[in-house]
Formats: structure tokens, C-alpha cells, sequence
């Protein structure tokens, strides 16, 4: 297809992506010793081959002790991960992909017998079913605490030459404060959009700060909780809002659903019974409302979704996670990718295909 939209490069500040094409971060529990090691960079080396034009690498990347690692992500509290970030950086810029790393605390949505075996954390003490942990509610020296714990892996991210970082909001720690399903708190941090949205505000100037106005940072958000009580359409476009008019944040990464236990995770990362693109309006709804590039993956397993995901106007760059999970190299650059890992393979495939 000539012109194709998908295929346009796309300007983020100083960052040119080669196409519109993105896999969202995800834990493919390849760390080892919570680093990126080679395995890691491999894989996301793989897909930067198949042509895609970004990759956010460290799926849940933990920033405290407080929140363990418990489906095999990274750990971004200390500075021996530094090096296996840049290993991995320049490994995937090599192929051309720009490449980012999301960080994250996970709240409740984790397990108490892990790591150190510390307290689970969260903005009150309501059980998240998923993981079943009772969190014990944050005190102010805890919320002190974990701002700082997001500049400092923050700035270990840009010490280890990402193109950006992802703040993860939507059901982690940052979300759970948002979200009237979790937050019961009767603080400065709790009832009102104001309170909820306090510490989602001071992580994001924290973060800021400590990485200076160059540095690409985006969160990963939620456009509607699709939960009773949980935050709707018009709470999360006001949301988008405020968190847009910090002017701290360069993109928003936007999903839906609340995956507080097994039937919302899979409203969120929606299954084979699913419509395609099941959440794509809601994204859309959140670029429309707020002046920032949106991303977004969900459901998106075909090229013909993608693109009318791009050219519809609904989101600036779109997700095919788990279609490149299963073959990093079917889009864009199949060819590309195939002439240079299987030469043979790929001269039987154009003679079948092409
Ligand atoms: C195994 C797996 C792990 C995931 N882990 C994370 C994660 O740590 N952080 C996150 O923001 N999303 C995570 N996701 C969600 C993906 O980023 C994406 O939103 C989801 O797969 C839907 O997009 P898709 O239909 O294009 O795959 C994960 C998805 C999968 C399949």
C-alpha cells in the first residue's frame, strides 16, 4: 500500500520513530537478578529487527523493595542495573527501534512472601483479589519515600540511554490512589479528584526534576475503569487533563478496564473472543480531550486494525504486543528482517508471498 499511514514516521519532541508501529511494555520474565541480561535484550532485539518503531522494555520495572517482583520484572531500585541498560539500548537502537522502559510500583497488586518479605503497600486497606495481599495503608514517611524511589529509577533509566521513560498508573500503585474502588483514605490523598490525584502529581514533578526537560516521559493510564464505582470515561479524560497541564508529560499510553481480578484482566488485555479493538474509542476520546500523543494496544493483532486505529485519528502510535510476542517479524519489515536472520528462508517466502 502506498502511503501507508502506519508507515509515516512519527515526531515525539526530539524523538523520530521510523513508523507508527509499537509493542507496549509487558514481563516476558526473561530477568535475571531483576536485570535486562542478554536473554532480554535479545528478545527486544528481535523486534526492533521486525521493524517496529518503538519498544517499551520492563514490563512493571519496580522501583522499592516494597514491591517485589513476583511474575519476573526488573528491579530499577539500585544502580546494578545500569549497566544491562545500556547493553539493551544500544542493542535495540542498533536495529533502528527507539526504545523505553516503564517503571512502576505495584500498591496492593502484588505479594506479601516475596523479596524481602516486606508489608504490600497501598493507598488503604482493600484487598485486591487478584493477588490477595492486604495491604497495609501508606503513611506519609512511605509516600516521601516511594516519590523519591521514582526519580531515583528514573534517573537510572536515562543513566542507561533510554529514549523515555513509562510511568505505570493504571491499577499500580499511582491508579489504586486514583481509583474510588481502592482509595477509602480520609487524608490530603483521599475523597476528592484533588486528593486522589496528589500523588500521581508529585511523582510526575519528582520525576521531572530528577530528569531534566529532555527526557521523554509518558504514563500509562487508564480512559475508563469499566467497573462500577471504579473511575469512568468522564473522571479519566478529566484526569488526562490534569496530568496534561503539568506540562511534565509527553504521551499518554492509555488502556481500559480494571484488572483487579481475573475477569477484569481479561477485559484489559482483551482475549480471542473479544471484537478487535475493543477499547480503541476510548483512546481516542482521551486524545481528542487532551493535546498529546496517545498510545494504545489492545486487541490490535491485525494490520488492518492497526491502520485504522492511525488513520482514523484515534491514537498516534498503536500497540501490537502480543502479535509481536508471537512473530516479531510478521509486520512491518517481514522482508527486512527475514533477507538478514534467514536469507534462504526468506527467498522461499517472496517466491510463496511476494
Ligand atoms: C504476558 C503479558 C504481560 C504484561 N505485562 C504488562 C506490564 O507489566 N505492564 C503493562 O503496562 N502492561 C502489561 N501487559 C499488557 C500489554 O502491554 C498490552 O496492553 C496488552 O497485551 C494488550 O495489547 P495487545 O492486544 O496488543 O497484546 C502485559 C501483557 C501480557 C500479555
Amino acid at each position: 500500500m502506498k502511503n501507508d499511514p502506519l508507515l509515516e514516521p512519527f515526531q515525539l519532541r526530539h524523538l523520530t520513530l521510523r513508523n507508527r508501529i509499537m509493542s507496549t511494555a509487558h514481563a516476558p520474565s526473561y530477568q535475571e537478578g531483576g536485570h535486562p541480561r542478554d536473554r532480554y535484550r535479545r528478545y527486544h532485539e528481535e523486534k526492533a529487527r521486525g521493524g517496529i518503531g518503538l519498544t517499551i522494555i520492563g514490563g512493571s520495572t519496580n522501583i522499592a523493595p516494597d514491591s517485589p517482583s513476583v511474575f519476573g520484572q526488573l528491579y530499577a531500585g539500585d544502580d546494578s542495573i545500569i549497566p544491562w541498560f545500556t547493553r539493551l539500548t544500544d542493542g535495540v537502537r542498533a536495529h533502528g527501534a527507539a526504545v523505553m522502559c516503564q517503571i512502576t510500583h505495584m500498591g496492593r497488586r502484588t505479594a506479601w512472601d516475596d523479596g524481602h518479605w516486606l508489608p504490600v503497600a497501598g493507598p488503604s486497606g482493600t484487598r485486591e483479589r487478584a493477588h490477595r495481599s492486604f495491604p497495609k495503608a501508606m503513611e506519609p514517611e512511605d509516600i516521601t519515600r516511594i516519590i523519591a524511589q521514582f526519580a531515583a529509577a528514573a534517573r537510572r533509566c536515562q543513566q542507561g540511554g533510554f529514549d523515555g521513560i513509562e510511568l505505570l498508573s493504571h491499577s499500580h500503585l499511582l491508579g489504586q490512589f486514583l481509583s474510588p474502588l481502592v482509595n477509602r483514605r480520609e487524608d490530603d490523598y483521599g475523597g476528592s479528584l484533588d486528593n486522589r490525584l496528589r500523588l500521581t502529581l508529585q511523582v510526575i514533578e519528582a520525576v521531572r526534576e530528577a530528569v531534566g526537560p529532555e527526557m521523554i516521559l509518558g504514563m500509562r493510564i487508564t480512559g475508563d475503569e469499566l467497573s462500577e464505582g471504579g473511575l469512568g470515561p468522564d473522571e479519566c479524560v478529566e484526569i488526562a487533563q490534569r496530568i496534561a497541564a503539568t506540562g511534565a508529560i509527553d504521551f499518554l499510553n492509555v488502556l481500559a478496564g480494571a484488572p483487579y481480578d481475573d475477569l477484569g484482566l481479561a477485559g484489559w488485555v482483551a482475549p480471542m473472543g473479544m471484537p478487535a479493538a475493543p477499547h480503541l474509542s476510548i483512546a481516542g476520546r482521551i486524545r481528542q480531550a487532551v493535546g498529546l500523543p496517545v498510545f494504545h494496544a489492545g486487541g490490535v493483532a491485525d494490520i488492518a486494525t492497526a491502520r485504522h486505529a492511525v488513520a482514523g485519528g484515534h491514537v498516534d502510535l498503536i500497540g501490537m504486543t502480543r502479535a509481536h510476542m508471537a512473530d516479531p517479524y510478521r509486520w512491518p519489515n517481514w522482508r527486512a528482517a527475514t533477507k538478514t536472520a534467514f536469507a534462504p528462508a526468506s527467498a522461499l517466502a517472496t517466491a510463496w508471498i511476494g
